[in-house]
This record gives structure tokens, sequence and C-alpha cells, in this order.
């Protein structure tokens, strides 16, 4: 795995709000200042849900609280993402009352220049979330020299952080260089130009994305977003980034990536909880029923000083554990069997499959795998807004028109190795009407691949299929 032996540390450590990580907004003129764009799901809220009641904060406080904007970004360590920065321990409890300088035990060399300064972050321990500034650095003795003393001692074995953020500022000025005309500041994949590209920009604020390698529930992993920067998505306004950025590069933008998938998640589920009772539209029909604003808003009140905290525990403990699954072995599909030897027999009996009752790719892809199957033609409903869709054809989870693939072209967006296509048949393609196999054994799906990789070399599409030799693909698996 790429850059594996990162240290992730300052995630590990239970759910302090750590530093600011951004440029200084105050510089930058007004049509520099990009913002985060809150959901639609938000901005539905009643009013009070949105922006708080009294002293005590609504969604959109209780998110920038937790994530800033792009000119403030902050370090969440909730989050799991890596957000940059040395992380160490209290080498010995400091002697004395007045504490000015540190022994530390560092994860890295550090060095400081004479006049520079840096920020370091108490994570664990007494004086945790204290933010000390670093004034010099004693390499021999491992001492940071505090610019003042220190109210609270520190003790040995206090885990802190010095320079966090800095990695996530750099992943946003090349995110907003590279990306953002096209994904939007927020990730929201509504930059600019997105107007004009069918299919249009990933929308992140899911945290769903279509091209991984992990199983169906799995979130997508640091190394599938990674490869979609290197490659690029085939057939699509999705550039590959290499060598334009290089590896240090691609992987600050991806936690970047990351980062504004869970801002969007986190929010999306957070505004979930109050929806039901507090969206406008709710609280017009309670109105409706006879209850008084005066008696909602009360009620709200209620549920944001009571029950607020562990609705927010219980997103942001649900949001990390699925990013961090993601990047895990188990997270990963991993054929329990090599490829089936691409044969004339291999692709007659995937053929059949492909053509079966049960499985029924035909039904979506066509007979021919033109993309052109029965439900390309029915009208959907929203699932949402119950309502039927002004185009007939399948959506996906952004609501944008999600055809079946043709596949006579031999274009596949998410890889054409054949573990590519296995991963894509076990699992579906997420967020979108490609639904997952994984009920199928292994040899079956890899049948399945085998034709599919030979369709577009079949004379005529749809009859039998060619002897083997002619397939699309130079390596196996
Ligand atoms: C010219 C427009 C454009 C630019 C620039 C661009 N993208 Fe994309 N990106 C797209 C489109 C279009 C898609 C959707 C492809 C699809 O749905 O099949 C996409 C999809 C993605 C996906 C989703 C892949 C998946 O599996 O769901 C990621 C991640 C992504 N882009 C990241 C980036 C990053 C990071 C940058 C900047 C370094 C970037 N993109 C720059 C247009 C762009
Ligand atoms: C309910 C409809 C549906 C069924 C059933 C279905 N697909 Fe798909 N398939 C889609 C859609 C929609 C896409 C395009 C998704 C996207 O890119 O957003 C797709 C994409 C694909 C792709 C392109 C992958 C890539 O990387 O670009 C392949 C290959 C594929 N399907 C194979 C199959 C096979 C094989 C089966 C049966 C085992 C199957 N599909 C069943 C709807 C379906």
């Amino acid at each position: 795995m790429f850059l594996k032996n990162r240290h992730f540390s300052i995630v590990t450590c239970g759910l302090l709000l750590a530093v600011v990580a951004g440029c200084s907004g105050s510089d930058l003129p007004d049509s520099f200042k990009a913002r985060f764009v809150y959901s639609d799901r938000t901005e539905g809220l009643m009013k009070e849900a949105q922006n708080g009641v009294e002293d005590l904060p609504g969604v959109k406080e209780l998110l920038d609280e937790r994530f800033g904007d792009p000119q403030h970004l902050l370090a969440w360590s909730q989050l799991p993402v890596d957000f940059g920065g040395l992380s160490g321990t209290v080498a010995e409890t400091p002697a004395g009352d007045v504490v000015k300088d540190l022994k530390l035990n560092l994860s890295d060399s550090f060095t400081l220049e004479e006049g520079q300064t840096a920020v370091a972050q108490f994570v664990t321990g007494e004086a945790a979330p204290a933010v000390v500034i670093i004034t010099g650095w004693d390499a021999e003795k491992s001492e940071a020299i505090l610019a003042s003393a220190m109210e609270t001692a520190p003790a040995q074995g206090d885990l802190v952080v010095i320079g966090a953020g800095e990695r996530l500022q750099t992943g946003r000025s090349l995110y907003m260089q590279h990306c953002s005309h096209c994904h939007g500041t927020s990730g929201d994949g509504n930059g600019p130009t997105a107007e004009y590209l069918y299919p249009r920009p990933r929308d992140y604020r899911h945290g769903v994305f279509k091209f991984t390698s992990t199983k169906p529930q799995s979130k997508v992993s640091r190394d599938d977003l990674t490869r979609v920067l290197r490659n690029g998505v085939a057939g699509t306004y999705m550039p590959s980034f290499v060598p334009m950025l290089n590896d240090e590069q691609l992987y600050d933008v991806v936690e970047y990536v990351r980062f504004l998938s869970m801002r969007g998640e986190f929010e999306r589920k957070l505004a979930g909880e109050l929806s039901a009772d507090y969206s406008q539209d709710a609280v017009d029909a309670r109105k409706a029923d006879g209850e008084s604003y005066k008696d909602i808003v009360s009620e709200l009140k209620d549920f944001l000083a009571e029950d607020m905290a562990d609705s927010l525990e219980f997103v942001s403990d649900d949001l990390a554990t699925s990013w961090t699954e993601a990047d895990t072995d188990d997270a990963l599909i991993t054929p329990n069997s090599p490829r089936v030897p691409d044969s004339p027999e291999s692709r007659r009996l995937g053929r059949e499959l492909y053509l079966s009752k049960a499985i029924n790719c035909a039904d979506c892809h066509g007979v021919a795998g033109n993309g052109n199957g029965p439900q390309t033609t029915i009208y959907e409903k929203n699932p949402v807004t119950q309502e039927l869709y002004s185009e007939p054809g399948l959506h996906d989870v952004w609501d944008n028109l999600n055809q079946p693939r043709n596949l006579t072209y031999g274009i596949y967006r998410g890889g054409r190795r054949p573990i590519d296509l296995y991963r894509r048949i076990y699992a579906g393609i997420k967020g979108s009407r490609m639904p997952s196999f994984k009920n199928l054994k292994d040899d079956e799906i890899w049948h399945i691949v085998n034709y599919v990789l030979s369709i577009p070399f079949e004379p005529e599409p749809g009859h039998a299929p060619l002897p083997a030799g002619d397939v699309a693909t130079a390596s196996n698996n």
C-alpha cells in the first residue's frame, strides 16, 4: 500500500478539537474568500434548528465549530484524517511550577530555524487542549523552548502534536487550484465548469464513491481515491493528475477530499437527526395539525440541550469507524480463487449467467451489452420526493441520470483489469443502480468477467463469443 507508514496518532485520541489550520482569511480580497455551502438538508430546517435557539447552537454552528471554513480549516481530531504535523509525547514530567521548556519524544526529526515558531497542541492529559508556541528547539536535548509558561503542567507520556493541520492546508490549496472548478469549493460537484459536463463531477458530500475496491457496505479507501487521481476516470472529464501532482501531493489532496466528504456526510447526518421533526415542511405540517410555533421551538430547545450531544457523538463515531474500516484488509474485496482462465467455455457460461433470470444483467445492459435494456425506458420515482423523474431511465443517489454502461465499447471507468471488473460485479457501483452480486460464487463472477471482456470483440454482439485469445486484457488479475 502507498505510504503505509504514515502516523495517524492524532486520530486515535478521542474527541478533542484540535488546532486551526488555515491561512489568514483577512489577508484575502473578498472575491477569493471561498466558503463551504450548507446542504439543502440544512437549509430546509426551520431557522432555529439551523441557527440555534438562545445560546444553544444549531446545525450550522455545530458544523463550523468542527470543520471551520476554507480559510480557517479545523483539524477535528475525531476524524480519521491525516491532518499532518508531527506527533510526540512529553518525555519527562517537567520539574518545578513554571513550565517554559519541555523534553519531547517526537515521531520524526524536527528543526526550527532561528526566528521561526511552531504551534503545538496537547492532545491528552491535564494540559489538553492547551496550545503553546515553540520559539526554539534544542535538537541535542530534544527540548522545546516555549514562548510563555504553561498554565497547567503536562506530564510524561502526554500526547503533543506540532504543526497539526499542515497537510490539510496543502491539500486544500492543491484542491482549490486543480479540482474546485469542477468539484466545487465544498466538494458539492458544482464548480463553475460542472454544468457543462456529463457525467457530472462527483459530489463528495454523501461520502459515497463509485469506483472502489471495497466491499458493498464499505467506504472508499485511500488507495481507491489515489488510483482515481492517477488514472482519471476513463470516458469522462475526470482527468489524470500524473505527472502534474507527485506522490506526496496526491496524498495531501486525497486527505482533503476525505475531509470534504466527511464534512458533507456529517452535515447530512446531523441535519437528518433533526429533519423529521424540525424541517420547515415538518413544522408546517405540525402547525396545520394545531401545534403552536412557540411549543415547537421550545421542544427543539429541549432537544438541542438534552439530546444533541448524543446525536453528535453517534454521528461522529459512526463516521470515524466507517472511514477507518475502509483502509483495512477486511474491507478489500479479495477473490478466494484466482481468475478462471479465459476460454470459449468460460465466456459461454458467463453469457448464460449474464442472461439468466436470476442475475439478469441484460435487464439493464441489454441482451447484446449495448446499455439499452428494458430498465432504461421506464420512468423512475425520485425516492425522496416520490415524484417521477422527467426523463426515462435509471438515476443515481445524486439524482443524476445513470445509464447502464454500453459494454461493447470496452471502456471501464473503474479500471479494465479483470480484478477491477470482478470487484465491480461483486460490490456493484456504489451510489448507482448497478447492484452488488456478492452472493455469486467466485467462479461464476470470473466467468461473467471473461464474458464482459469479450463483448467488444464479438463480431455480432449478442451472438456466439469468439474463441479465446483476442481479449482486451494484458494482465491476469
Ligand atoms: C474537468 C473537470 C474535473 C476536474 C478538474 C476534476 N474532476 Fe474529479 N471528476 C470529474 C467528473 C466528471 C467525475 C465523475 C466521473 C463519473 O461519475 O464517472 C469525477 C469524479 C471524481 C471522483 C470520484 C471517483 C469515484 O470513484 O466515485 C474523485 C474522487 C475525484 N473526481 C477527485 C478529483 C480531484 C481530487 C481533483 C483535483 C485534483 C479532480 N477530481 C479534478 C471531473 C473533474
Ligand atoms: C439495475 C441495473 C443494472 C444491473 C442489473 C446491472 N448493471 Fe451494470 N451498470 C448499471 C449502471 C447504471 C452502470 C453505470 C454506473 C455508473 O457509472 O454510474 C453499470 C455499469 C457497469 C459496468 C461498467 C463498470 C466500469 O468500470 O465502468 C459493468 C462492467 C457492468 N455494469 C456490468 C454488469 C454485469 C456483468 C451485470 C450482471 C452481473 C450488471 N452490470 C448488472 C446498471 C446495472
